[in-house]
């Protein structure tokens, strides 16, 4: 199947048998909302430009607002137009959008799940889509819970084929929210019809990771706490909070980012290696390793941990207002759009490393890394510091006898966004008479090895969906890992007065506690 495509990703190849689905409908719900619009359908567009759809497929939008066929049909092209990473072909997007159909329901409303039904079973019958479904609830978790109901009462929840259902994050807003909507989920939904989408797991370079770790042999002897002092995690975003105010104000930064895709990105790099590269190996691994992270105390939790909110500011040159100012934010909110803190994982592996995890909005630059540092070499050797321009790093210090050069620690970085690569920062001679040495890096980017613009993390995630493999799909117990971990730091963030917010300004990299509180271990937040 793959060889008759334009191109083979290599990365794909070794990582599953290439299947093509098999004819099934895609119900959204949240069809007319933000997601849909940005993500779902085109990335559904971009994987029929590739071959990668059934050969017979329907996507029904289900929502509230009225809207014909040919409406939706409308305004999904110029969300494609808008939004997709490939320029839209008008006969691609002509005999795609041929398969996008409509059903307008109030969602508590068991009669319009009726008629979609009716829809449905009418399109196995005259489209041949074979009874196959994949439900996917882009809707704020605390519609989820009703939808799933109407599901299992209108009987949406088996069928002739199968019944898979896509859960968009957030699960829940706290432990109980999520153990109280995952048993409604179970009294429908079996576990293994159920797929809780984590998007940063689709990402390309995030897959790697998994490749980058357990392909090579070169890495596992290193990969723990006798040669790794400290790991940094970012996620950074220049945006706002944009249209999304009111989601966003009652979520924060903790929830809407740490909770899961910082963490995820946390249990990738330090999961044991799965005895097979199958779901449910990787994921019993990466569950026990999230279960390992040791909870944080109360005085932790007000002590280090850190809470930023973005006040007016500048980025790219460009004046931006302040959080408190956007549409639908409380003009007196108490939510952070910065986090930073330290996880610590009690397993033999990690014991005593520490892990600083860090988001914002409204930061500089956009960008995702996973920084590894390694610890310094136990002296240095190399010559006097002959030159001042050279004499000292950043950094924790490593003195040789006579002043010798300091040294940087080495670190392996992995560029998730936007630039994907992996880089190897190690200290190297500078030519000449003088041992004069300094860091350089070893780098591997995408873009040049494989001139080719990695598919959006929605794409991989749907298609997996339709092909039935839950492996970049996060289990419950993950899950309610991390919502373990996250909600005390939630509820103690509740009895404590958030820090005077704004604390930062737009466009600077967070509030100064930050610096300060990576600052007590000795240690400092990359300059990315
Ligand atoms: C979403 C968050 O899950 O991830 C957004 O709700 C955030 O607030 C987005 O902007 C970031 O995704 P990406 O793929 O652009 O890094």
């Amino acid at each position: 199947m793959l060889e008759s495509r334009t191109f083979v990703n290599p990365l794909r190849e070794g990582m599953r048998v290439a299947r093509a689905p098999e004819p099934a409908s895609i119900i959204i719900f949240g069809a007319t909302g933000d997601l849909a619009r940005r993500k779902l359908v085109p990335a559904l567009y971009n994987l029929s430009r590739e071959n990668y759809m059934p050969s017979v497929f329907n996507i029904i939008g289900f929502a509230r607002r009225p809207r014909t066929d040919v409406e939706i049909r409308d305004e999904y092209k110029k969300a494609v137009n808008e939004f997709s990473r490939e320029k839209i072909q008008d006969a691609t997007w002509d005999s795609f959008s041929r398969n996008i159909f409509y059903v307008q329901s109030n969602l508590d409303d068991l009669a319009g799940y009726k008629r979609l039904k009716g829809e449905l079973e009418r399109f196995d019958r005259e489209r041949g889509t074979a009874g196959n479904r994949l439900f996917y609830l882009a809707v704020p978790p605390e519609l989820m819970p009703e939808i799933v109901e109407m599901l299992g009462k209108a009987e949406l929840d088996t069928s002739e084929g199968y019944t898979r259902i896509i859960l968009e994050k957030p699960f829940g807003r706290d432990l109980a929210s999520a153990v109280e909507l995952n048993q409604r989920l179970h009294r429908v939904f079996d576990e293994a019809q159920i797929y809780r989408i984590d998007h940063y797991l689709g990402k390309e370079a995030v897959q790697n990771i998994f490749v980058f770790r357990f392909a090579n042999g070169i890495l596992e002897p290193i990969w723990n706490r006798t040669y790794i002092s400290n790991v940094q995690i970012t996620v950074a975003e220049t945006v706002g909070v944009e249209e999304r105010g009111e989601y966003y104000d009652n979520s924060g930064a903790l929830r809407d980012i740490i909770q899961n895709h910082a963490l995820q990105l946390l249990a990738v790099t330090t999961m044991e290696p799965p005895p097979v590269f199958g779901p449910d190996e990787v994921r019993n691994e990466k569950a026990q390793v999230l279960r390992a992270i040791r909870p944080l105390g109360y005085n932790e939790i007000a002590n280090a941990t850190v809470r930023g909110q973005y006040g007016a500011g500048a980025i790219g040159g460009l004046s931006v207002s302040g959080y408190r100012t956007e549409p639908e934010v409380n003009p007196e909110s108490a939510t952070p759009t910065f986090v930073a803190l330290r996880v610590l994982i009690d397993n033999w592996r990690w014991a005593g490393v520490p892990f600083y995890l860090r988001t914002g909005k409204r930061l500089p630059k956009r960008t995702t890394e996973i920084a590894i540092e390694f610890k310094l070499p136990p002296l240095s050797l190399f010559g006097r510091a002959s030159s001042p321009e050279y004499a000292a790093f950043p950094g924790d210090d490593v003195r040789g006898r006579n002043g010798a050069n300091a040294l940087e620690p080495n670190s392996l970085v992995f560029n998730i966004q936007p630039d994907e690569g992996i880089s190897l920062k190690f200290e190297s001679k500078i030519p000449g008479q003088d041992n004069r040495i300094r860091p350089v890096n070893m780098d591997f980017r995408y873009n040049s090895t494989f001139g080719q613009a990695a598919p959006e993390a929605y794409e991989r995630l749907l298609l997996d969906a339709l092909l039935g493999d839950p492996m970049l799909f996060t289990r419950y117990d993950e899950v309610e890992a991390q919502w373990g971990f996250i909600t005390p730091i939630l509820e103690t963030w509740q009895q404590i007065p958030p820090p005077a917010f704004p604390n930062y300004e737009a466009g600077t990299w967070g509030p100064a506690v930050a610096d300060e509180f990576i600052k007590r271990d000795g240690h400092t937040w990359r300059r990315l």
